[in-house]
């Protein structure tokens, strides 16, 4: 495997590479035919294992609600199409998991075989296995650009609430302009931008604005959860 291919990675600001690909749902052209939605693009290792089971089985059913939050999803591994096909069919007619069972997956599973797309992403580390996808997951906005990205390794299966999570307070920071401090959720406080001048910083200091002020750096405001999620979900 050529060395400089694989530590090609996209990073957090810069647009998605662009690529089209060969899908459990047909062709797809990414980012292009989701410019108005995010996307999470996510791989993993490989088809017909028991952890990559367990998170496809928990992302088809959490799909409706990335759904509402204007979210689509994207897999891939290092696997031919009629594996993807066949994978699938299995987890619907024969798993049941954790109360899961019968689940289809609806979201486009991307072959990649020639591991061109894994390549373009940064999805293959060598150190981990030169054949496997890692289990990445890039979000990418309606824009186009890529928002976050997280890695998890081959033995670790991804926390779905925490996806789901960080959609949510990324959006939530676009809509209100704001920050969210750690392990944020809907309803708790919001970090408002550093103060821009003496003046904001006084009045902030003052509370004349609805602000708690920890010290000048560090200014926090309620957001109600109904109002995040009145602005962000689709009804
Ligand atoms: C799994 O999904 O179970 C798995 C895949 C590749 C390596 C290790 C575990």
């Amino acid at each position: 495997m050529d060395e400089n291919q694989i530590i090609a990675m996209p990073r957090i600001g810069e647009a998605a590479p662009e690529f089209k690909a060969v899908t459990t749902q047909g062709e797809i052209n990414f980012p292009s035919e989701y410019k108005g939605s995010w996307a999470i693009l996510f791989s993993h290792p490989a088809d017909f294992t028991p952890v990559c089971t367990s998170e496809f089985m928990t992302f088809a059913s959490l799909e409706s609600k990335f759904a509402e939050a204007n979210c689509k999803l994207v897999g891939l591994s290092v696997d031919g199409l009629y594996s993807h096909i066949a994978w699938l069919r299995t987890i619907k007619e024969k798993i049941e998991y954790k109360g899961m069972k019968d689940v289809e997956v609806k979201f486009p599973l991307i072959e990649d075989i020639t591991m061109e797309v894994a390549k373009k992403y940064g999805m293959m580390m060598p150190g981990e296995s030169s054949t496997k996808a890692v289990r990445a997951v890039f979000f990418v906005d309606p824009k186009g650009i890529i928002r976050a990205i997280i890695y998890y390794p081959l033995s670790l299966g991804r926390n779905f609430d925490e996806l789901y999570r960080a959609l949510i307070a990324m959006q939530t920071a676009d809509a209100f302009s704001i920050a969210t401090p750690a392990d944020w959720r809907p309803g708790d406080d919001v970090i408002v931008p550093p103060a821009g001048s003496c003046g904001v910083a006084k009045d902030r200091m003052e509370n004349k604005e609805e602000m708690k002020c920890y010290d000048w750096f560090f200014c926090t405001k309620k957001l109600s959860e109904e109002t995040v999620l009145s602005t962000i979900l689709k009804k």
